[in-house]
């Protein structure tokens, strides 16, 4: 054991959001690909995946801003005793993780709001309105950038938790724990 002490932490705040946004992006991206992928007599595929998909999805683009928040507040600690080169990395991952948490959710709303046979966007108790016209063309470009960007993040999920993975059995010091940091 390691008696350097223990490094700061993310606020209570921001880890909570952290863990509550990250089990819900996993699940988008898996029902998401699921929905895509089955016959459209798969049960439910309509009446529950699809409007929990957009749900939950316009969750993730509030949560993204509230963190975006919380970080303005403070509620994240000393970067930790990274290499610099690793520094770079994670500070261009969290950065790009904040502009494709919001690009998703709005390219996904942007579909559903354009293709002439989507069922709405509902929101839990309620429903947002769509703002933009119908347009299969639209709906097509909105449908191709939601694929790309959320199989963009996607990738970087899999980038940020070999990252954290990596630390964790390669590094000594305060850099081997920084998983300790968002717990
Ligand atoms: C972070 C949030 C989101 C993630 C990670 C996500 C992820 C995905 C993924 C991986 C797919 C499958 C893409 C494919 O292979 O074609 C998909 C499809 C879809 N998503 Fe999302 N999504 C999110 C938010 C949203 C939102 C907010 C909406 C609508 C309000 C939405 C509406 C849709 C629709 C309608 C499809 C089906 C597209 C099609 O049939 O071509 N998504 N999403
Ligand atoms: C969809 C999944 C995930 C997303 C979108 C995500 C996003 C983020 C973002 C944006 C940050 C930076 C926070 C900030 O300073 O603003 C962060 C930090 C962190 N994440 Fe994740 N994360 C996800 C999953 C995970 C998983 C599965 C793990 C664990 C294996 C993890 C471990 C960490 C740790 C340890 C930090 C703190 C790094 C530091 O000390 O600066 N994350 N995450």
């Amino acid at each position: 054991m390691s008696s350097s002490p223990s490094p700061q932490k993310y606020s209570l705040a921001m880890r909570v959001v952290h863990w509550t946004r990250a089990a819900i992006i996993i699940a988008l991206l898996a029902v998401g690909i699921l929905m895509t992928t089955v016959a459209d007599d798969f049960p439910g595929k309509f009446s529950v995946l699809y409007p929990n998909h957009k749900q939950f999805g316009i969750l993730v683009l509030i949560l993204a801003v509230v963190q975006l928040a919380l970080k303005g507040r403070g509620g994240v600690p000393e970067p930790a005793a990274l290499k610099p080169w690793e520094q770079t990395i994670f500070t261009i991952t969290h950065k790009l993780f904040y502009v494709l948490m919001i690009a998703v959710p709005v390219a996904g709303y942007g579909l559903s709001s354009t293709y002439p046979e989507s069922d709405g966007v509902p929101f839990f108790f309620t429903s947002l309105p769509e703002l933009l016209a119908k347009d299969e063309a639209a709906s097509g470009v909105f449908a191709a950038a939601h694929a790309i960007l959320a199989y963009g993040l996607l990738a970087l999920v899999a980038l940020h938790v070999a990252g954290v993975v990596k630390h964790r059995l390669f590094d000594r010091g305060p850099a081997g724990r920084i998983l300790d940091r968002m717990l």
